[in-house]
């Protein structure tokens, strides 16, 4: 029911008129759990999983699903349990992983400013590789690596100066901004870091950006990589692995995206080409169209002259993305209504004028109370959420198998200021 390459087809659907969760109606979990709040479809993020690995069965693969995309702990154990590995960013994602049950070898340790403790703890753990961002910080694994008498699995994070063609604050892959190693000094580095005995280089890694929905720079980074493994080989530094990143874009406003078999196509003639076996981080790509948040109508604002605000509990500090990075989000009352139509700007509570979840959005006139759902809020809608204005951070509810569960409660004032003197 829930293909992948048919991306309007998630797990969301109406059942008269009210939008449910893989069959589940979201008035029903609202009640129960309160609003604001996530609802995942655990079979969407299978289903979108499951066409990925599908779809690179032809060529050796590990997919290792990207944490910072979302980590709450019951979505991390359904992506191991259907064999994903993982990306961690961060010493917290690290551990967070581990909770989830992942082992060290299934995680990647990615990052741009690792602290001389978090490469620390992802050696003394025994990760499966390190993702290594500069020359600097090769000789900090290494010098690690040698006083534990053990020489470090690490891969170099090449900056290709590829134009990822998403908003620029995701495009990480042009050498104007701060990732990785630039494509010229990466021959000379991968000379050296080979030199190293702390060391054991094992592979080429590269991200450029998120939300990508023409693949050509994906194709473009992963030729690069497969280039740069040659001129290794010409050097005598043979490696296992290509690490293509994330990336892949999702459909944010309705119309098609990139399916998975596209994503296959795009990255697996470059796979083959190399001989290596190959690493996929996707994140958005997974979980993005696998949650809604769900969120009441406190006010409906009219001013003189016609303009209208339909104010929501739930905000900036719910979903960041639209004020972050202008992100459109469709946004649809949860029960449809025969009201007349109108059109409005759709708030948060927030104290800030950017607090603005979607412009000039038409929909019937809601009343105080009605539920809105805001669509695609699985990737970088939860894990970006906030406690500004201290307000409490909203529950995340997965539905699975025609039941939901709470998988993180609310947050309560306690919570809040439990860490404060
Ligand atoms: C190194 C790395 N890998 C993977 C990802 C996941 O990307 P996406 O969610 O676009 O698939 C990111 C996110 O930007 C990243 O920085």
């Amino acid at each position: 029911m829930y293909t992948f390459d048919s991306p309007n087809v998630t797990g969301f659907h109406r059942i008269d008129g009210t939008l449910a969760c893989d069959g589940v109606p979201l008035p029903e979990i609202a009640a129960a759990v309160g609003t604001p709040l996530y609802v995942y479809s655990a079979a969407t993020i299978a289903s979108r999983y499951q066409a990925v690995d599908a779809a690179f069965a032809a060529h050796p693969h590990a997919i290792h699903y990207a944490l910072k995309a979302n980590s709450t702990l019951a979505i991390a154990r359904l992506l191991r349990s259907l064999g994903s590995n993982a990306d961690a960013n961060s010493g917290g994602e690290i551990e967070v992983a581990l909770r989830a049950g992942f082992t060290p070898p299934q995680i990647v340790f990615t990052g741009v400013g690792k602290t001389i403790a978090e490469l620390e703890q992802a050696i003394a753990l025994g990760v499966s590789t390190i993702n290594a961002e500069s020359d600097g910080e090769l000789d900090r694994i290494d010098a690690i690596g040698r006083a534990r008498g053990t020489r470090v699995r690490v891969a170099l994070r090449v900056n290709p100066d590829i134009d990822a063609r998403s908003h620029q604050h995701i495009s990480t892959g042009l050498k104007t901004t701060k990732f990785g190693i630039a494509l010229d000094e990466v021959r000379s580095i991968a000379r050296k870091a080979a030199a190293h005995h702390g060391l054991e280089l094992v592979g080429l890694h590269s991200h450029v950006g998120s939300q990508i929905t023409d693949l050509t720079p994906l194709t473009r980074a992963a030729e690069a990589l497969v280039t740069l493994s040659r001129e290794l080989r010409d050097d005598g530094i043979t490696i296992e692995h290509l690490d293509l990143g994330g990336g892949l874009g999702i459909s944010y406003d309705g119309t098609p995206a990139p399916t998975a078999s596209d994503y296959a196509a795009a990255l697996l003639p470059a796979a083959k080409h190399s001989g290596l076996a190959i690493i996929l981080e996707p994140g958005r790509s997974i979980v993005g169209p696998a949650a809604v948040l769900v969120s009441s109508v406190v006010d409906v604002k009219e001013r003189p002259g016609g303009m209208l605000f339909v104010i929501l509990d739930a905000g900036m500090t719910e979903l960041m993305r639209p004020m972050l990075y202008n992100a459109f989000h469709r946004i649809e009352p949860v029960v449809a209504s025969s009201a007349p139509e109108i059109v409005a700007d759709v708030v948060g509570p927030l104290c800030e004028t950017s607090d603005t979840l979607g412009r000039d959005r038409r929909f019937a006139r809601p009343r105080v109370g009605d539920l809105f759902a805001v669509l695609d809020a699985g990737a970088y809608g939860a894990v970006m959420a906030s406690n500004y204005n201290r307000r409490t951070m909203p529950p995340e509810v997965m539905v699975e198998g025609g039941r939901h569960t709470v998988i993180r409660r609310r947050q309560t004032i306690d919570d809040l200021v439990a860490l404060e003197a």
